[in-house]
């Protein structure tokens, strides 16, 4: 399959409408945080004729493809295996110190969704793997395996936030020394039998243990949380962020963090704000956007989408 048919990429017009003005200048540096299979990437290099793009991603296998597609772009495409709260380090390794755009298209791509021996997907039996990065240790049957009730019980509660993430935890500890879990269907049976009949579900009644397992075996929270300021502190005055979260707990972390870095930090009372109180950031989008009907007909990855933008305003240095 060509490279180009695996992944439509979501909200692009609005993407390169946001970070246009700040990347068209000569010699502009766009980090593509979340490189997949470069789709965003493709369209800013081809777009911006002077533009380079460094693309991070931490599963290989995403920048091997992206690799070959971005290939005709030459050395306009520096590509890094990280996670991205690695940029810092990336960039330094570049020796780039400022960028002028920075994109983040969060979650897993469509690309890892079909790919179904990488079992993030609980409507296909596979190995519970759910590894974004298949060099890393950490697997869900690990987690599975290893994590005591109470652990596991947290992480239903907090990352998928299942309201029945006790029953499960106790049923999965009950359970997985006589069968332990190492097939998606396994723990799907076992979520589908431990769910009361007269409890009312949205959606699949694994979904958000998958969920769960997923942001824990990738860190996607802490990861997230620690990329975002690195990004900010690495963009020039002027430089623009764009930010698309698909699930809810990654979007209140980037609108925390956008209103935080666009507020002023005056002690209340002060008479004047010193300069370096200012807020760095302005936000570009008055809260948080949503795919219209027809993005959404046309590419249903983008229903959940929660877009959100900003520039930066002030250095630091
Ligand atoms: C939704 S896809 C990006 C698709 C891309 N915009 C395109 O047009 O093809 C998200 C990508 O980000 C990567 N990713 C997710 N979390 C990451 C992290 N913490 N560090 C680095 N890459 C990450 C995933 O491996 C995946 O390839």
């Amino acid at each position: 399959m060509a490279t180009r048919d695996l992944h439509t990429p979501v909200l692009l017009e609005r993407a390169i409408d946001l970070l246009g003005p700040a990347v068209d200048v000569d010699n502009a540096v766009l980090v593509d945080a979340t490189l997949g299979m470069g789709g965003h990437s493709e369209a800013f290099l081809t777009r911006f004729p002077s533009l380079t793009v460094v693309g991070l991603d931490r599963d290989p296998e995403a920048l091997e493809l992206a690799g070959e597609r971005l290939a005709p772009f030459g050395d306009r495409v520096k590509l890094v295996h990280t996670e991205f709260d690695g940029i810092d380090a990336a960039l330094k390794r570049l020796r780039i110190r400022r960028v002028q755009g920075a994109l983040f298209d969060l979650g897993v791509s469509s690309l890892q969704l079909d790919r179904v021996d990488r079992g993030f997907s609980y409507s296909k039996d596979a190995p519970l793997d759910m590894r974004m990065d298949t060099t890393s240790q950490l697997t869900a049957e690990r987690i599975l395996a290893e994590y005591s009730e109470s652990e596991l019980r947290r992480i239903f509660y907090e990352y998928g936030e299942e309201k029945l993430s006790s029953r499960y935890a106790r049923r999965i500890v009950q359970e997985r020394t006589a069968h332990p879990f190492v097939r998606s269907a396994q723990l799907v049976d076992l979520i589908a039998a431990a769910t009361p009949a007269a409890v009312q579900r949205s959606g699949h009644p694994a979904k958000r243990v998958f969920q769960a397992l997923r942001i824990e075996v990738n860190q996607e929270l802490a990861s997230l949380e620690a990329a975002l300021p690195r990004a900010v502190d690495a963009l020039a005055v002027g430089g623009r962020i764009v930010v698309m979260a698909y699930q809810s707990l990654e979007d209140r972390i980037v609108k925390r963090f956008l209103q935080a870095k666009s507020s002023s930090t005056a002690p209340a009372g002060l008479p004047v704000e010193l300069p370096e109180h200012r807020p760095e950031l302005r936000l570009l989008l008055r809260g948080a956007e949503l795919a219209n009907e027809d993005e959404k007909a046309a590419n249903p990855r983008a229903t959940p989408v929660r877009l959100r933008a900003a520039e930066r305003v002030r250095g630091n240095s």
